[in-house]
């Protein structure tokens, strides 16, 4: 390899180092094409995933990991007389977010927290659905931070994990060593199980979109409240 052609690659590992970061966590600035990429990327997957719920009108709704704003903005056309938040941890994801969501903001309908998924800003009991679309594998503490989302939810509460890959999923072979780069964890369906049954969810359901490789995870909490 020539001299020019190992700085060049030394470029790319470069710059794809310090883009990598930003589907994880958009930055303020640099991570909002991410946040809006997402939004178009992740839209069939939601669709998908969203029909495994009953979204009723009068729902209040908080959508973790929200990235882009578009699964907000989804569900608040449907829960016209309901209230969705949305929180995220990265300012690119919240800023584009609430570019997305102004018209429900000005509304009164939508609101969107800077926050972890790890501590989330609101009282125990006050969510009927949690939705959280391409995020899950990026949370610190998989057990604790579901069990952070049971906390918040209303007893009967459900709690909806979409993703577009997972271990034997059909993409799994291209994108199971990314995530292990990355340090994500790769659940299969059954440790998906697993996780919301540890965490204390009841009336756990996978489903699998085989042809695309995308699963949805539910788990609702029970009528006594999170243990
Ligand atoms: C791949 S994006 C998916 C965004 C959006 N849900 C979608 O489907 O387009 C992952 C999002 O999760 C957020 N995220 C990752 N870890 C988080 C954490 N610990 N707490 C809150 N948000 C987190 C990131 O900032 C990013 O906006």
């Amino acid at each position: 390899m020539t001299l020019i052609a190992a700085l060049k690659l030394l470029l790319v590992l470069g710059i794809a180092a310090y883009l990598v970061p930003q589907v994880r966590k958009p930055g303020k600035w640099i991570g909002r094409p991410f946040a809006w990429l997402m939004n178009l990327s992740h839209s069939r997957l939601t669709d998908w995933g969203l029909q495994h719920v009953r979204i009723e009108q009068d729902l209040t709704m908080l959508d973790v990991g929200c990235g882009g704003g578009r699964t907000i903005q989804k569900l608040a056309r449907v829960a016209v007389a309901g209230k969705v938040y949305g929180i995220d941890y990265a300012a690119g994801s919240v800023a584009v977010s609430r570019a997305k969501n102004a018209e429900g903001i000005r509304a009164g309908r939508v609101e969107i927290v800077q926050a972890p998924v790890s501590q989330l800003p609101f009282p125990e009991n006050k969510f009927d659905l949690v939705t959280a679309v391409e995020t899950q594998y990026y949370w610190p503490d998989l057990v604790n931070d579901m069990r952070e989302i049971l906390r918040i939810l209303k007893p009967g509460g459900i709690l909806i994990v979409i993703a577009e890959t997972y271990k034997n999923g059909k993409h799994n072979n291209l994108l199971g060593p990314a995530m292990k780069l990355m340090g994500s964890p790769n659940l299969s369906v059954e440790e998906q199980q697993e996780l919301f049954a540890k965490a204390g969810y009841d009336d756990i359901r996978v489903f699998e979109e085989n042809s695309r490789g995308w699963i949805c995870a539910l788990g609702r909490k029970g009528p006594l409240g999170h243990r």
